[in-house]
């Protein structure tokens, strides 16, 4: 398409828009079961639009939206059990990642980094390894796709920068044994990263309910940075990625320093610049509304319908479960998956089989009645 030398009227470009798009499922269109975004709170949507021209990487100029990332930060750290965090609302989990390997690697003197990390780790750690140039070492999996902690432990070196754990692992929604993993690292003085992309928004309200699920924050001694992502289970708007650090150093080590800026210098850890203020105050907004209350009702809600859904796959003939649900994501195989795959798309379900397996992810607006539709569709087609 070219570059259009006159403009059309207002109307008519959101009309082709609208047409164009017209093709897109959206989040209320009943039909997403496979992603961990959502429709994000009306409130989040109010704030992301009432202040869309707010930037971070110019923070200078808006003390108060900075001001306002602080507290986000101060609320994710206590969320997370630890006093005083330090860290920002980025762009998603793969920046969150990023920037906890590149915090581990410029501390370390080695000239030859290794990162160990699951076998089941999200692909941002691919992006991470190679852009930083540090070599990934992949750690097996047990029969329960949790990390085969003597497996880490065997494959650390002199080179070794980090551990990596998995606090609900995307395909499968497994959690890692962090506590052993934290011992292993405070053993071998190594700095250990959760990736709780999915799970931080989701296990300490998990744990509140009495779901049986092992710590994986700032609790533990050996975790140095966490990666907790708003925009999946949180609720917001996306871009809202979040890493914590526990100490300062972390963010020191990958600051630059921004000279020119209106706002005056500073020194920046993010990967992008230019950065959305208003993902941050709609964070902060929807932490304040909702407070520890709301996120534990919204994800009561997603377990339970989650334990459901895997009881009504038990009772099939053509399908079986992964492995039992840890957290509100349920992955089933069925004979001839490719072609189940095919026919569940073709009656315009949002879900994904390319790990072997169909996952379903009960995000906020995935309802009963949505699944009810999805399972008799399933029957159908096995
Ligand atoms: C465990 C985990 N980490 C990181 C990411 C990357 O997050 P984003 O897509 O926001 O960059 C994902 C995305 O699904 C994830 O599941």
């Amino acid at each position: 398409m070219k570059f259009p030398r006159e403009g059309r009227p207002r109307e008519e470009v959101l009309e082709m828009l609208e047409n164009i798009t017209s093709i897109d499922l959206s989040f209320s269109s009943d039909r997403i079961l496979g992603s961990m975004c959502t429709m994000p709170h009306p409130l989040a949507i109010e704030v992301f639009c009432r202040y869309i021209d707010r930037n971070l990487g110019d923070p200078g100029l808006h003390p108060g939206t900075r001001r306002i990332e602080k507290e986000v930060i101060e609320m994710l750290s206590d969320l997370l059990h630890l006093e005083k965090g330090y860290g920002h609302i980025v762009s998603g989990g793969t920046e969150a990642n990023i920037l906890a390997v590149r915090a581990f690697r410029n501390l370390s003197d080695s000239e030859r980094p290794e990162l160990i990390l699951p076998k089941s780790a999200h692909f941002s750690f691919i992006k991470a390894g190679e852009m930083l140039g540090v070599k990934l070492i992949w750690a097996e999996l047990n029969p329960d796709y949790t990390v085969d902690v003597r497996d880490v432990e065997a494959k650390i070196s002199d080179n070794t920068i980090g551990i990596v754990g998995i606090a609900g692992t995307t395909g499968l929604g497994v959690v890692d044994d962090i506590p052993a993993l934290s011992d292993l690292a405070r053993e071998y003085g190594i700095p250990l990263h959760v990736d709780a992309a999915f799970g931080g928004f989701v296990i300490p309200f998990a744990k509140a309910l009495g779901y049986d699920i092992p710590d994986f924050d700032f609790k533990l001694k050996g975790v140095e940075s966490i990666t907790i992502d708003p925009h999946k289970m949180g609720m917001a708007p996306i871009p809202a990625g979040g890493i914590v650090f526990r100490r300062k150093k972390y963010l020191k080590a990958i600051s630059v320093l921004a000279p020119y800026l209106a706002g005056g210098k500073v020194w920046q850890a993010t990967i992008t610049g230019t950065r959305p203020g208003a993902s941050v105050l709609a964070v902060w907004a929807l932490i304040r509304h909702l407070g520890f209350e709301g996120y534990k009702e919204i994800v009561r809600r997603a377990m339970e319908l989650s334990r459901w859904f895997a009881g009504e796959i038990k009772k099939m003939q053509n399908a079986w479960l992964v492995r039992e649900p840890v957290l509100n994501i349920v992955s089933f195989k069925t004979k001839n998956l490719s072609r189940v795959e095919r026919a569940l798309k073709a009656k315009g379900w949002g879900i994904s089989a390319h790990r072997g397996y169909i996952r379903i992810v009960f995000m906020p607006h995935v309802t009963k009645s949505m699944l009810e539709m999805f399972l008799k569709d399933l029957r159908g087609v096995l």
